[in-house]
């Protein structure tokens, strides 16, 4: 829990520029093991390049990440995977063609933990299908899925790889109020197995129902943190940092 353990991730001092575009600028953050912290600000502030930065995809220009104590800057994002760092993507993915459960059968078959059999892979799919509320839409395929199923998918997915440590890039965009609770809920559940997430998210409803702490950036720097109540209370960071809704 926040303050009585060491740090799951630590990110010391990223940086990540894209051309002449300083898109995470001297960013420096914590979670704690079992943590869920918010990372929030307008649109193009750096959030989904921090998450890249922390699950491996991007490499950064400065800067550390150590995750469980070890200095992961420079692995690729498998190795991160194998140690425990899973993310959801902004723009969903997940195989179209195939199955709910197929999608999540790869997952489990080539992800951290992989089953020892085909059968045991097939029973851990099922049962992830079963935790994100998609036991039903077992063999519907993913393309004829809604919004809503997909993302849920996705989080199948990305649980198939037993994460201690979950990226969630905007998990409630766009769903109905009735689907952000129910996603609010799953996250719950999954926060109680122990693990730590990460989420990028504009709605504050979710972000107040699920935040132990959240930080602020703007420009790819980091403007302000705290609880959420801390920070909502401040007038000028809504108005001007809070992004789009
Ligand atoms: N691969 C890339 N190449 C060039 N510029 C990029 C790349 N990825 C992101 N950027 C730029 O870096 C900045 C930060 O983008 P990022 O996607 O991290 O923002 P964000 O906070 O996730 O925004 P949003 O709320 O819109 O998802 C933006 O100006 C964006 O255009
Ligand atoms: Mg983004």
């Amino acid at each position: 829990m926040p303050g009585s353990a060491a740090p799951l991730l630590q990110v010391a001092a990223l940086s990540k520029a894209f051309g002449g575009l300083l898109a995470v600028d001297d960013l420096s953050f914590t979670i704690d093991p079992g943590e869920v912290l918010g990372l929030l600000g307008p649109n193009g502030s750096g959030k989904t390049t921090t998450f890249g930065l922390v699950a491996g995809a991007l490499r950064p220009d400065r800067g550390d990440i150590l995750f469980a104590g070890r200095p992961v800057t420079r692995w690729p994002a498998s190795r991160r995977a194998a140690v425990g760092i899973a993310r959801t993507f902004q723009l969903i993915r997940v195989f179209l063609s195939l199955t709910a459960l197929e999608n999540v059968l790869v997952a489990c078959l080539y992800g951290r933990g992989r089953a020892r059999s085909p059968a045991r892979a097939r029973a851990d799919a099922c049962a992830l299908l079963e935790q994100v509320g998609m036991a039903h839409k077992r063999d519907a395929r993913a393309r004829d899925l809604t919004l809503g199923e997909r993302r849920r998918l996705e989080i199948a997915r990305a649980l198939a790889t037993r994460p201690r440590l979950l990226l969630l890039d905007e998990p409630v965009a766009g769903l109905t109020a009735t689907e952000v609770d129910a996603a609010v809920a799953l996250f719950r559940g999954i926060r109680a197995e122990g693990v730590a997430i990460a989420l990028v998210e504009h709605n504050v409803r979710a972000v107040r129902a699920l935040c132990d702490r959240v930080v602020v950036l703007h420009a790819g720097r980091k403007i302000a943190q705290g609880t959420p109540e801390d920070v909502f209370a401040h007038a000028a960071v809504v108005a001007a940092y809070l992004g789009r809704r």
